[in-house]
């Protein structure tokens, strides 16, 4: 089987270290193999202490998100041939690390929580009263797609620096119960995401719709949410909220 020997350069991390160093390795690598099946190569030849996030190896569960080669992407849709023969591969960006390329988001989850994304379905279930239409299901199919890999927080420059932006994903998430024709308490979401805490620092620099491998377009669903926040706000003055 013909192979390529490629410079894989990780970035490495522990506790106590003053600051994150790369450490480079040498992988002969074959035309199917991705940035994962490359990393986990590695740890399985040359360094078993090599730390990283993975789970489905198909682009579905969103943990194996890193940077490489400076963008952020899913390193198990990420192949290896594509790349130059030196590939860099470091945490994601906006997140404290904890390990190598483990970092720490649960400040995005909690900015996710905060919109309650789920369905009031308090009220008795009666045949039938769930069901869309297909035009009511496209209109949540785009939104309904994140995979939770946070490749959209790593992208935006905002939410390092805005405390109170909620980020990408928060928002598409938001705008997916919004948009939602079985949710009756849309209220809930609304509020949450055009809240001091919400939407406004978005910038719509979009570089969060570039980088979302699912095509989401986070930065469009902060847009739509902007404007019914503005139409949404004289009843909020008037409900003192
Ligand atoms: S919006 Fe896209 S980039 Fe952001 S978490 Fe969801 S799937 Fe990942
Ligand atoms: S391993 Fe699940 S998205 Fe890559």
């Amino acid at each position: 089987m013909a192979t390529t020997r490629k410079k894989i350069l990780v970035q490495r991390y522990v506790e106590g270290m003053e600051k994150p160093e790369l450490q480079e390795f040498e992988l002969e690598a074959t035309a199917e193999m991705t940035v994962l099946d490359a990393l986990n190569a590695i740890k399985d030849t040359q360094d078993g202490s090599l730390t990283f996030r993975w789970s489905c190896r198909m682009a579905l569960c969103g943990s194996c998100s890193a940077v490489v080669n400076g963008k952020p992407v899913l390193m198990c849709e990420t192949s290896l041939k594509k790349l130059p023969d030196t590939v860099r591969v470091e945490p994601l960006r906006n997140f404290p690390i904890i390990k190598d390329l483990v970092v720490d988001i649960d400040d995005a989850f909690e900015k996710m929580r905060s919109v309650n994304p789920y369905l009031d379905r308090m009220e008795a279930r009666v045949e039938n009263k769930h069901l869309q239409s297909p035009a009511q299901r496209k209109r949540i199919a785009q939104s309904s797609q994140c995979i939770k890999c946070m490749i959209c927080y790593s992208a935006c420059p905002v939410y390092k620096v805005g405390e109170n932006f909620m980020g990408p994903a928060a928002g598409a998430l938001a705008y997916r119960y919004i948009a939602e024709s079985r949710n009756k308490k849309k209220r809930r979401q609304l509020n949450a995401a055009t809240g001091k805490k919400g939407v406004w620092g978005c910038s719509f620099v979009g570089e969060c719709s570039t980088a979302c491998p699912k095509r989401v377009d986070p930065a469009m669903a902060l847009q739509r949410l902007k404007v019914m926040g503005a139409l949404n706000l004289p009843k909020r003055l008037l409900d003192k909220e």
